[in-house]
């Protein structure tokens, strides 16, 4: 019953049928993007996650970090501190990815898990100025296809928002060394605060975790009030958490959401194909979002 469809979706953009992908409902994917190309771009906003959704999630068999991981591995962070801040990962990382347990379950451990390793962080007198050679040392890797999946963006003047739970200096340290933090960029996340020798005190405003993105987004209506005259919207994310991140997006009228499946794929793959249109399996790459970017921008 569904394969004919398949086909259909995968003619259209041929990257669909890639054994990396799976859909809940392919026809559904196939009209809305057909939605969304004939509203054309100008009505179009891409919102991101940025940790392990614009980044790779491995790279040759080894974990890429995160922006958190990429501080904590940093010469600015004490032996101490890195060790209790590992503490922190083995225990919460998987509570974070534990099937078995509801959203409401972990929200009160995840608030738990940032507030540890903030107060952690904040205590380690970390320094403005030696945020580039953190980055420059670390193994942070965007996915294989950033490139063009930035440089499309902003060559048609899409806005991309990257909300994200992680770390806004590193992230943005990250985005800026890759060459792509072009005009169309915008980033909600949590910001340090410094004092005026550049010394970190603590973080800005309020605390964004992994799952009170909807709630970040109606603090920031301004961005998306701006953005009125977009209506629909791509949506890329690692986590169910990452579902809410549209939820400020005035007058909404399509929203597309693509998610990586990148670890326990096959006990997470059922909520994930309950949540996201297309769920990519475990895929390190960009294809996919720019194969779509590719058949939204002809028209
Ligand atoms: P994201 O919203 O950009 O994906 O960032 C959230 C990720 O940060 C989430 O997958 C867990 C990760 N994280 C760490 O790696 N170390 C930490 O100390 C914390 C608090 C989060
Ligand atoms: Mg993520």
């Amino acid at each position: 019953m569904q394969r004919p469809v398949i086909r259909i979706t995968c003619k259209m953009i041929p990257a669909l049928g890639n054994t990396s992908v799976r859909m809940r409902d392919p026809q559904r994917v196939e009209e809305t993007l057909r939605c969304m190309q004939k509203a054309g771009l100008n009505t179009l906003q891409v919102i991101s996650d940025f940790d392990m959704t614009l980044t790779r999630f491995a790279h040759n068999g080894k974990r890429c970090p995160t922006s958190h991981n990429i501080l904590e591995i940093s010469k600015m962070i004490s032996a101490e501190c890195k060790e209790k801040l590992k503490v922190l990962l083995d225990k919460y990382y998987p509570i974070e990815i534990d099937s078995s347990r509801t959203i409401e379950e972990k929200l009160p451990l995840m608030v738990e898990w940032w507030t540890r390793a903030h107060e952690l962080m904040m205590q380690q007198k970390i320094r403005k100025d030696q945020l580039t050679l953190a980055v420059q040392e670390s193994d942070a890797m965007l996915r294989e296809g950033y490139q063009e999946f930035f440089d499309c963006l902003n060559q048609h003047s899409v806005p991309l928002l990257i909300f994200s739970a992680g770390l806004g200096d590193v992230l943005e340290e990250v985005v800026r060394q890759a060459g792509v933090f072009h005009p169309n960029v915008k980033v909600i996340s949590n910001y340090m605060d410094f004092d005026e020798t550049g010394v970190m005190t603590a973080f800005k405003g309020e605390l964004i975790h992994i799952y009170n993105k909807r709630e970040g987004a109606l603090l920031n209506t301004g961005h998306f009030e701006e953005l009125r005259s977009r209506p629909n919207v791509l949506l890329l994310g690692d986590s169910l958490g990452d579902l809410t991140m549209a939820d400020g997006v005035q007058e909404v009228e399509e929203v597309l959401k693509i998610g990586f499946l990148n670890d326990k794929v096959d006990e997470r793959l059922p909520s994930y194909l309950n949540s996201y249109d297309i769920v990519l399996l475990e895929d390190e790459t960009m294809e996919v979002p720019n194969a779509i970017l590719d058949f939204l921008v002809a028209d």
